[in-house]
């Protein structure tokens, strides 16, 4: 299966992707977490697109779509992915679609998750990470683990520098500029699937099966 998911930063797509594509068997793609990783480890790409993600503003077209055609022509994304975080824009899902035509392969679905600004704010205020295993907490909703349950795995939470207060706002809006009209991009080509993301975690994963047809 080839997935797109879409929606506003703090939606929950990243906690989503990561159940179902262990579900699936195939790789989560978050140019976000790629991005993050360049950046670790200060390499070309990611001195250049720090400024970008730290600000909440969307990192170069030529940049992210380069890191996009790279990660689809690897082996274990052959059978199936599920892209997290791109497209972003209009630009973007147009240079989406002939790079997986050239690859021999098609889009499934588009998920939409759908959650209000105000519950958004809340999740990416409450967010948390670990350094070491990029598991995705949230301070109310999914706590992290006691430090020392985490002594053997060196677990390092900590908050992401675009989760401050100013990012979030900006984030909020490049969203709303550059990312929303993709849903009606994608609805009028019949690939939408819009899930309630504003419920619990286990609640939206339930819905996002039953959208997806994959009951347990
Ligand atoms: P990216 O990493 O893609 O960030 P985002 O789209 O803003 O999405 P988030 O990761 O913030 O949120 P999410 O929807 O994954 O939510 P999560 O599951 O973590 O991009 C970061 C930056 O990289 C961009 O701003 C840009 O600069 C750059 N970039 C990336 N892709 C790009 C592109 N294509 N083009 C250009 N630039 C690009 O959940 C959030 C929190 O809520 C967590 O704490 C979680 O535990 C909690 N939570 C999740 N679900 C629920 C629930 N149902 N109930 C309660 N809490 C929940």
């Amino acid at each position: 299966m080839r997935l797109v998911f879409l929606g506003p930063p703090g939606a929950g797509k990243g906690t989503q992707a990561t159940r179902l594509a262990n579900e699936l068997g195939i790789p989560h793609i978050s140019t976000g977490e790629i991005l993050r990783a360049a950046i670790a480890r200060s390499t070309p790409t990611g001195i250049e697109a720090k400024a970008y993600v730290d600000g909440g503003e969307l990192v170069p077209f030529a940049i992210v779509l380069r890191l996009v055609e790279d990660r689809l022509q690897e082996d274990d994304a052959r059978d199936g992915w599920l892209l997290d975080g791109f497209p972003r824009n209009l630009e973007q899902a147009h240079a989406l679609e002939p790079l997986i035509e050239k690859l021999g392969q098609n889009l499934d679905h588009v998920v939409f998750f759908e959650v209000a600004d105000d519950e958004v704010v809340r999740r990416l205020s409450g967010r948390r990470v670990c350094k070491t295993c990029s598991e995705t907490f949230h301070l109310e909703f999914s706590p992290p683990p006691d430090p020392q349950d985490c002594a053997p795995r060196q677990c390092e939470i900590f908050q992401r520098s675009d989760d401050s207060e100013d990012s979030i706002r900006n984030r909020l809006e490049v969203y709303s500029r550059e990312t929303d009209p993709l849903v009606g991009h994608y609805q009028e080509s019949g690939l939408l699937v819009t899930v309630s993301g504003s419920g619990p975690i286990d609640e939206v994963e339930s819905a996002l099966r039953e959208a997806l047809g994959h009951r347990r």
